[in-house]
């Protein structure tokens, strides 16, 4: 789809596809999932806490997923490991030479030790399990059986014993692994989103910083809380830069209708780009005075989607008193500029290139050219109640700049982190504890500033019926 969304004419009233844009598919027969999504309205609270309905989403849907389990610049050497865990399996990505990666599952076939955790790296080309020793190649062969001679010889039987890989594949410098071996593609997972994906150049990317909190919440009450810009005017009011009520237009943010998502903040200085915020919520702002204004707030609240650098441009663009139309082709102008003195490859602009996206099943990015602020969230183990928040800033560095491989760091309170994120926390917890209560039994969502989240829970349906 590349028309841009479709707005009403009459402002306040929902045109007719945009209020059937939530139902689910009616290709797919959902009838037997539990507390289905149905009416394109509402989304039943058992889908928040019931252990039963997470039980489906672990087995069904985060076992069968694409999902990304380690960054390509965080395994540079032959030998490095990452460990990735997710509802209570856990997978090693291992770098086997210059060229090659595997990901296996990280338990040993004898007496089911994990064989690697966190991260580090396998020395001597050898994979070797911390309880009796036995070995093998980080091809997945096995090298050693310490007193084979005491097995039954069919039991370890060489061909057996090897690990067993999961499959993977590298995208924008993430490996994605799916456990799913009729899983489609990685092709077909993104579909038509690469073209909106591959122009960020997420593969030049490298992490300014990676943590994590646990909060007990479900993963998608923690996620859902960055799948749409409804509440900033209520939750944010340094966002919504003092604009209370309609005064902050819920209306300039459009959505994109699909289970992977995507809105376009920074391409109106493009000509033809297809999505696009063209207006400022907040009333009687300009589009550019909001621009540079919200970002200096996320710079402050989050220190992530804009940085030092960032600040520095906006204010040598404000310093130059020029009219709001202006300001925002200045801004990108010498955003360039400034990135090419200093070395930065960003890509170049380009209209498709997303700024703010959601890929399904739990990563939400926004950010400006050459950085981005991500989230990433996960059930932790397999309780329905609790999951693991993190948050990373990512940012092309300077061409020839080094960067240890990162790991995240954490947990660290919802108190202790920046303001936005903070306030963001709050509702979480909150609403965490309000779904389970007797007076409640549905949320009832907006299909307009609410689609994403809306399609994302169809398309969990979806895994769940198949
Ligand atoms: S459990 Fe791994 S060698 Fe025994
Ligand atoms: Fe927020």
């Amino acid at each position: 789809m590349t028309a841009q969304i479709e707005r009403p004419a009459e402002a306040n009233t929902l045109t007719e596809p945009e209020a059937q844009r939530c139902l689910p598919d009616p290709g797919v027969d959902t009838s037997s999932v539990p507390f289905r999504m149905a009416d394109g309205v509402h989304i039943p609270a058992e889908r928040y806490y019931d252990q039963g309905f997470a039980d489906l989403e672990n087995e069904k849907m985060w076992l069968r997923t694409w999902q990304w389990a380690a960054r390509l610049e965080d395994l540079p050497r032959v030998g490095d490991y990452i460990e990735y865990t997710i509802v209570g399996e856990s997978v090693m990505v291992v770098r086997v030479d210059e060229d090659t990666l595997k990901v296996y599952q990280n338990v040993c076939p004898h007496r089911a030790t994990r064989l690697a955790q966190d991260c580090g790296t396998f020395g001597g080309g050898q994979i070797v399990c911390p309880f009796h020793g036995w070995r093998w190649n980080l091809d997945g062969s096995q090298s050693m059986l310490y007193g084979r001679r005491g097995f039954v010889p069919e039991s370890v039987d060489p061909a057996k014993m090897a690990l067993k890989e999961v499959r993977h594949e590298v995208r924008y410098g993430f490996v994605w692994i799916t456990f799913d071996d009729d899983a489609p593609s990685l092709d077909e997972f993104f579909g038509e989103m690469d073209e909106y994906l591959a122009p960020v150049a997420m593969e030049r990317m490298r992490f300014r910083w990676w943590k994590y909190t646990v909060l007990p919440a479900n993963w998608k009450v923690a996620l859902e809380a960055f799948m749409e810009a409804y509440h900033v005017m209520q939750a944010h009011p340094e966002l919504a830069l003092g604009a209370t009520g309609e005064a902050y237009n819920a209306d300039a943010v459009p959505y994109f209708p699909r289970g992977m998502g995507h809105v376009d903040s920074t391409a109106p200085a493009l000509p033809d780009s297809a999505f696009v915020l063209t207006e400022s919520p907040v009333e009687g702002m300009g589009f550019g005075e909001w621009f540079l204004s919200q970002n200096q707030v996320l710079f402050e609240g989050t220190d992530a989607t804009n940085t030092v650098r960032d600040e520095l441009i906006a204010d040598r663009v404000r310093g130059k008193n020029l009219p709001d139309e202006e300001l925002l082709p200045a801004f990108f102008q010498e955003y360039y500029a400034y990135a090419q003195d200093a070395g930065i490859p960003l890509p170049p602009p380009d209209p498709k290139a997303t700024s703010y996206a959601f890929l399904f099943p739990n990563l939400v990015m926004l950010g400006m050219p050459g950085n981005l602020l991500y989230y990433r969230v996960r059930p932790n183990g397999t309780d329905a109640n609790s999951c693991v928040f993190e948050v990373f800033a990512m940012q092309i560095p300077i061409t020839g700049e080094e960067q240890a491989p990162a790991r995240p760091e954490g947990p660290i309170a919802p108190e202790d982190w920046p303001f936005v994120l903070r306030q963001d926390f709050e509702n979480i917890l909150r609403q965490q504890d309000g779904y389970r209560s007797r007076a409640f039994s549905e949320a009832t969502m907006s299909p307009r500033y609410e689609t994403m989240i809306y399609t994302m829970h169809n398309e969990i349906d979806k895994y769940i019926a198949r």
